[in-house]
Parts: C-alpha cells; sequence; structure tokens
C-alpha cells in the first residue's frame, strides 16, 4: 500500500472539510432573501386538529340576499347554467335556524363550473367574528357537487389561528326551497393547525 505523505493528508482532509463547509452554508446563502426559522419565532407549538360544525345560509331572495349573481349564465342553451357566478357573504350559524348565534360568515363565489352536472366551483373564506377565533379565515377551494348528499371539498389554507391550515369540509344540505332557491348546508370542517 503507497504510504500518502503526512503533509499530503493533511492537506487533503483540509479540502474535503472545506468542501463540506461550503455545501452546508451554501443552501442559506445562495440567495438572500431566504433564510431558515425555527418555528417557536413565529409562535408555532404543537399542530392541532379541529372539527367545527357549522351551518351556512344560502339567501337569494328577500330583502337581504346573501348571494347575489354578478355573471349569467353565458348561454341560454346550458342545461346547467354553466358559467354562472354568485358572490356570497353568507352566515355561518351554530345551529340550523337563521336564528340562531352568528359565529361568522362566508365569503367569496360560487360558480357553476359543469357542462354534465350541477358541479360548482367553491372559493370562499369561512372569516369567524366569534371569541378567540374573530378575525381568523379559513380558506375552502374545491368542487361542489350540490346534488351529492356529501360533498368534500379542501381547506387550503387559513390566517390568524388558522395559519399553515389544511384539511377538508364535509357539506351536506338541510334544507332546499325549490322556489326561492335558498338552501341551509351543514358543513363540518376538519382542520390542522397550530
Ligand atoms: C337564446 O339566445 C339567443 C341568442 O341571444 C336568442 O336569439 C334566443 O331567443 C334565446 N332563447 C331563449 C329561449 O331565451
Ligand atoms: C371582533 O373584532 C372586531 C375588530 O377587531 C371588533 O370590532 C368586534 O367587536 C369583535 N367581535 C367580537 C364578537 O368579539
Amino acid at each position: 500500500m503507497a504510504r500518502v505523505p503526512i503533509f499530503a493528508s493533511k492537506f487533503i482532509l483540509l479540502l474535503l472539510l472545506s468542501s463540506f463547509a461550503t455545501v452546508l452554508v451554501s443552501g442559506d446563502q445562495d440567495h438572500e432573501f431566504v433564510r431558515r426559522l425555527d418555528r417557536k419565532l413565529l409562535g408555532l407549538k404543537k399542530e392541532k386538529l379541529s372539527h367545527f360544525k357549522l351551518y351556512w345560509h344560502d339567501i337569494l331572495t328577500g330583502p337581504n340576499p346573501s348571494a347575489i349573481q354578478v355573471v349569467p349564465p353565458p348561454s341560454n342553451t346550458s342545461r346547467t347554467a354553466f358559467g354562472l357566478v354568485r358572490m356570497i357573504d353568507n352566515p355561518l350559524t351554530l345551529g340550523p335556524e337563521m336564528s340562531s348565534k352568528m359565529v361568522g360568515r362566508a365569503q367569496g363565489f360560487y360558480a357553476q363550473a359543469s357542462q354534465q352536472d350541477i358541479g360548482l366551483l367553491m372559493a370562499m373564506n369561512f372569516a369567524f367574528i366569534e371569541g378567540k377565533y374573530n378575525g381568523s379565515t379559513i380558506t375552502v377551494l374545491g368542487k361542489n357537487s350540490v346534488l351529492s348528499t356529501v360533498r368534500e371539498m379542501p381547506v387550503i389554507g387559513g390566517s390568524g389561528l388558522f395559519r399553515f391550515a389544511r384539511g377538508y369540509v364535509q357539506a351536506r344540505t338541510q334544507k332546499f326551497d325549490i322556489t326561492t332557491g335558498d338552501a341551509t348546508v351543514e358543513y363540518n370542517v376538519y382542520v390542522f393547525h397550530y
């Protein structure tokens, strides 16, 4: 076995160490605009799983509608009203009755995105006004096949107490008035958050 002179082996070791050091820091130093953070610095402790049960009221008629059509279906030949968009500011209450305590509002819009059936694209923030949740929001974005018994939609994020939120909701129609189009939908929200 060939003997490597002692000074040469020291040099190689030095070379190896310095290249490792370069690799270790370069990840953070390549870009001045990004750095690793300890999650404790943002006050993030343990991730929790919460379940909220709320009732969502879509009121199309009467003196104070909460859902207003902003785009009519562009074609009058579409059986599914494809293209229709309604902006919503729907009450979220604790019980199925409108008179029960309101804990937030579902703000956003839904659009009829299916040409074959009733399949809405829902894009809405659940903006809470109750207790410690006041001012915090949960963002729901998904497909709502309103004629199905249970519709699942993703929770894609949130703000305030729901920073880094992810999860899903399950929507079940509780009441639908065929003449007015008004609907009450039970929403079960399952969400991971800190
Ligand atoms: C549908 O739209 C076309 C073109 O705008 C119009 O000529 C026709 O009368 C409409 N049909 C109905 C049933 O409203
Ligand atoms: C929620 O927060 C808003 C704005 O900070 C405040 O005006 C309101 O009184 C709060 N509501 C409740 C129920 O705490």
